[in-house]
């Protein structure tokens, strides 16, 4: 196996070729020494207003009235913005076009913003916005998915993919077994809140500074709120403290609300949610509850399956189509399904409106299918990893999704057989066997699970980026892409890739701060393909500056183009050897242009939306898990002991940035799965809206035994420098820690385990009554 190399000190210069290298995070000192800047430490402008949301204290009503004439009389208040200031569509430009920009006569979440308040500190506007009167006739709210399903609620038609003959398989099955499961949500929990700050500029302009993963789609909603061109406002974005799929859609209403009041008071204005306000607003990960049926003969090997998947959508559809989508495109993990049939509804409820998180249905797709295995297994007294891979996709037949998408790139079985060596897997299921017959409060579990996730936006017009590289006159080199940093390295693995194809160091390339007035019309940074799609176009831009500089070369040195290679910071030729400096002055002065643009599309996807088949992946990212964990019985408490990972990253642009994404992604995703747990009450309040009671991992949940190791093969298909997308994969490695702890109370009680997720105390003792 391949360990990941030794960490480059940050201060070191890069070695060349830049890419495959672990160098720091290009913003790595930066954020240590407190002089990375995010946006609440842009200097502000002289007049600047602070907006605070007045949010919806019902989860459900008619709003009859806003009252602001005590917040108005409030020290430092300079006024409102309600839904009747609003200049243009009352409705926020989304894809579904289903939700105001403020309540507008009805409310429908408990945090739901009817409006703002503009003062002169964020204290005073925080203050003011408390002492609004709403005058709301409360409606009956509805919370679940199970009750929107009774109620017939949803956001968007519920869609059904179906293969083969499910219900005559399942009445032919050896075995049946039928179950529900209920899976939690999760808050982003971004260090750094919602935040924006709108500038107004002369002649109806304006710049906003967004914490967003998506700045084009910020600057189209906000033109559209104002009944703007997009031309007229720019947006910026040079970092966030983290998005996770929180700041995809969400963080374009801070864009939209600061714009509205920048506009109105003809004043910067600087919108930055309060951590609680954050967790009432914003949407989160979808809660999924699931029913099943399945059939399966004496091995283990699923024959047949019935799944309904209900997901809390909140109140309104934004991201849920797509978030929905992708659960049914991994209910089969990595495994062939070959009788099935998968509903999907996308259920109307009065809490925040759902949306992206790392994974984005992806692991509420996973999840039911490894606990249905696992069920299989302990049904039949087999052990859930051998179950596991005989109902894996096999690699000439069995070998297309129940979405009609051939699987022609699985390694899966030799990975697991990997993993299964190296992390002892046998011996520890028989030492973990005889230490449970010991033990009669703390048993111990033990989970290998695999993850098979699909790279591209499943919407596939998504699957396109821009970028631009500047060489200066002292060989300098400044690139602009579509895509946006989170902390996920994308900068520093772009920056990489331009160095190498220009043959510079590393040191020499700059990556500068989105910005939809230089590359426009960029998706989002989503999907883990910011790589593959921002550092292909900046490969093609940067490609091109070097073929003029080739040519120019071959002009004068009367050799042909491809004689000329660019490396070391050096461009030689076969009579001729030049600094790069040198021949970037020479090229200037001879007229040569030294900057272009690059355009990158996936190549082979497409797929029909109205029947969820084709290709909508252009290859998947595999890796494997296995997870050891203790739980005491008495309490429920439980601990994550060992955890041994085999991921596949491709051909790593950056070995240590993808360590620290696998890291980061497993532990989140145990986050998900243990204590992270979102409550609302029965009147639709979220009770767990700040870290008091919302339980995000600590570093002393990280376990002690931790190894992880790269798959050693280059991606099959053609991707930016042979690697594969690592931002989301890694976090349903995770569901490795759920079933331990399964495995743990099945160990405990016997049977069959039903533990809903997260799997907190409480839950794990309710798994064992
Ligand atoms: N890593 C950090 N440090 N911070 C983040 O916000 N977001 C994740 C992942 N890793 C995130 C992160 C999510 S949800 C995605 S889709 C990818 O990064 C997006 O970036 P990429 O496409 O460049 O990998
Ligand atoms: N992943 C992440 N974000 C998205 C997607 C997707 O597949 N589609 C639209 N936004
Ligand atoms: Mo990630 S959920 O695709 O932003």
């Amino acid at each position: 196996m391949n360990a990941p190399g030794k960490f480059l000190d940050a201060g070191a210069e890069a070695p060349a070729p830049a890419m495959a290298a672990p160098l720091p995070h290009e913003s790595a000192r930066a954020h240590v020494a407190g002089s990375a800047t995010y946006i609440d430490d842009i200097p502000e402008i002289k007049g600047t207003l602070h907006a605070a949301p007045i949010l919806s204290t019902v989860a459900h009503g008619r709003l009859r009235g806003v009252d602001t004439r005590a917040a108005e009389a409030m020290p430092g208040v300079r006024g409102v913005l309600l839904a009747r200031d609003l200049p243009a569509d009352p409705l926020l430009a989304t894809f579904a076009h289903d939700e105001p920009i403020f309540a507008l006569d009805t409310v429908e979440h408990i945090g739901q913003v009817v409006g703002l308040v503009l003062a002169d500190t964020t204290m005073q506007a925080r203050r003011a916005a408390r002492a609004v009167k709403l005058d709301i006739e409360e409606l009956a709210p509805i919370l679940t998915a199970r009750e929107a399903v009774a109620a017939q609620s949803f956001v968007l038609p519920t869609v059904t993919v179906r293969r083969g003959e499910p219900e005559r398989a399942l009445a032919a099955a050896q075995h049946t077994l039928s179950g529900e499961l209920e899976v939690g949500g999760q808050e982003h929990f971004y260090l750094e809140g919602q935040v924006a700050y709108a500038m107004p500029l002369e002649q109806n302009q304006l710049r906003v500074h967004s914490s967003t993963q998506h700045p084009a789609e910020a600057q189209h909603w906000i033109a559209h709120a104002l009944g703007w061109p997009s031309s007229s406002v720019v947006v910026e974005c040079r970092r966030m403290g983290g998005g996770f799929g929180g700041k995809e859609t969400q963080s374009g209403h801070m864009a939209v609300w600061a714009s509205l009041a920048a506009v109105k008071f003809g004043r910067a204005v600087k919108l930055h949610l309060d951590r609680d306000d954050d967790f009432l607003v914003t949407g989160k990960r979808h809660p999924f509850s699931y029913d099943y049926t399945v059939g399966f003969d004496d091995s283990g090997l699923v024959t047949g399956l019935k799944l309904t998947m209900a997901a809390n959508c909140g109140f309104s559809a934004d991201l849920s189509g797509p978030v929905c989508d992708r659960a049914v495109f991994h209910a089969d993990n990595a495994y062939f399904l070959s009788d099935v049939e998968i509903v999907s509804h996308r259920c109307k409820t009065n809490v925040q409106s759902q949306t992206a998180f790392r994974g984005f249905g992806g692991p509420q797709g996973m999840i039911v299918t490894e606990a249905i295995l696992s069920d299989i297994a302990r049904h039949l007294g087999l052990d859930p990893l051998d179950v596991r891979k005989r109902n894996l996709y096999g690699t000439t037949q069995r070998n297309v999704t129940h979405y009609r998408m051939r699987v022609e790139d699985n390694i899966l079985h030799p990975l697991i057989a990997q993993l299964e060596a190296s992390s002892d897997y046998r011996a520890r299921r028989g030492e973990i066997a005889r230490w449970n017959a010991k033990s009669p409060v703390i048993k111990r579990g033990l989970a290998l699970t695999p993850v098979k996730f699909g790279i591209s936006f499943t919407a596939t017009f998504f699957n396109q980026a821009g970028a631009l590289v500047h060489v200066y006159t002292d060989g300098s080199v400044q690139v602009n892409h579509g895509g946006t940093e989170m902390g996920q390295g994308l900068n520093t693995k772009v920056a990489q890739i331009v160095a190498d194809e220009l043959g510079v160091p590393f040191s020499r390339v700059r990556v500068t701060a989105a910005d939809t007035g230089k590359v426009p019309n960029a998706s989002a940074t989503a999907a883990s393909s910011g790589t593959d799609l921002n550092g292909r176009a900046a490969q093609f831009a940067a490609r091109r500056v070097r073929e003029r500089l080739a040519q120019f070369v071959a002009d004068k040195q009367g050799c042909r183009p491809e004689q000329v290679v660019f490396a070391n910071g050096h461009a030689r030729a076969p009579d001729a050897h030049m600094a790069w400096e040198q021949l970037v002055d020479d090229a200037f002065k001879s007229r040569i242009q030294l900057w272009s643009d690059g355009f990158y599309k996936t190549p082979k996807i497409h797929y029909d939306k109205a029947t969820l088949t084709g290709r909508p992946f252009f290859y998947f990212a595999y890796g494997a898990a296995c997870t050891e964990v203790a739980i005491d019985t008495l309490t429920g408490e439980s601990r994550v002991l060992k955890v041994d990972i085999l991921h596949d990253v491709g051909r790593s642009i950056n070995p240590a940035i993808d360590l620290g994404q696998i890291e980061g992604g497993f532990v989140q995703g145990m986050g998900w799965l243990t204590t992270e747990q979102l409550v609302w009450t029965g009147k639709g309040a979220l009770a767990t809206h700040a870290p008091s009671t919302y339980k995000i991992p600590t570093a002393g949940d990280v376990p002690e035994h931790f190894r992880i190791a790269l798959w050693p093969e280059a991606n099959p298909e053609d991707n930016v420098g042979g690697s594969k997308a690592v931002g989301e994969p890694p976090f349903m490695l995770a569901i490795s820690v759920w079933e331990a702890l399964r495995d743990a109370a099945a160990s405990a009680r016997g049977g069959a385990v039903r533990m809903d997720a997260p799997a907190t105390a409480e839950s794990v003792l309710k798994s064992l009554a």
